[in-house]
């Protein structure tokens, strides 16, 4: 396991890992994501040795919901538990607003992942066009 630190970031430096692991060989301006500058979205960046290796975005939804987007780590440090980390440092985040469930559009690919980590699909699974089958994913937090 790879150690990180971990601390919140701007939405423009998501951009230096989502951009090489989910929109690659695409225009930068499409990392950029639908409230991703509300006043309510946190974004957390994975650090090693300085480098910017991983990320993950917190969104509030306007009926309260919490929802997890934008998770990537990038190729070379992948499966050495920094996503697992990201995800856990985003679950701690969450509890201390006293919520519970946290979902996601989880990418098909990615679905394992999550399962690891205790989530669990909620429903059939769906495209959206240009990067493929995605499932509803959950979480209620103990
Ligand atoms: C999915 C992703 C974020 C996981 O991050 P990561 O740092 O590689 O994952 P971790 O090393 O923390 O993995 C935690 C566990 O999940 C497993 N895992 C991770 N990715 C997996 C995959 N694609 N398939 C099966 N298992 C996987 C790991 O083997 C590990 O298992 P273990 O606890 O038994 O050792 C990363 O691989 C990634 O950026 N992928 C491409 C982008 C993507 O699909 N993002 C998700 C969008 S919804």
């Amino acid at each position: 396991m790879h150690t990180v630190v971990i601390q919140k970031i701007s939405s423009q430096q998501t951009w230096a890992v989502r951009h090489p692991v989910l929109r690659k060989g695409r225009p930068v301006k499409d990392c950029i994501f639908k409230h991703d500058d509300d006043k309510s979205t946190l974004h957390f960046g994975a650090y090693q040795a300085m480098i910017l290796v991983g990320v993950v975005t917190l969104i509030v939804n306007s009926n309260g919901d919490f929802q997890l987007r934008g998770m990537a780590v990038l190729e070379p440090y992948q499966k050495f538990g920094i996503g697992a980390q990201l995800v856990r440092h985003l679950e701690d985040h969450v509890r201390k607003f006293y919520r519970e469930r946290i979902w996601m559009n989880a990418r098909e690919i990615a679905v394992p992942f999550y399962l690891k980590l205790g989530y669990v699909i909620s429903g059939k699974p769906f495209d959206i066009p240009g990067i493929g089958a995605h499932y509803v994913m959950e979480k209620v937090l103990s």
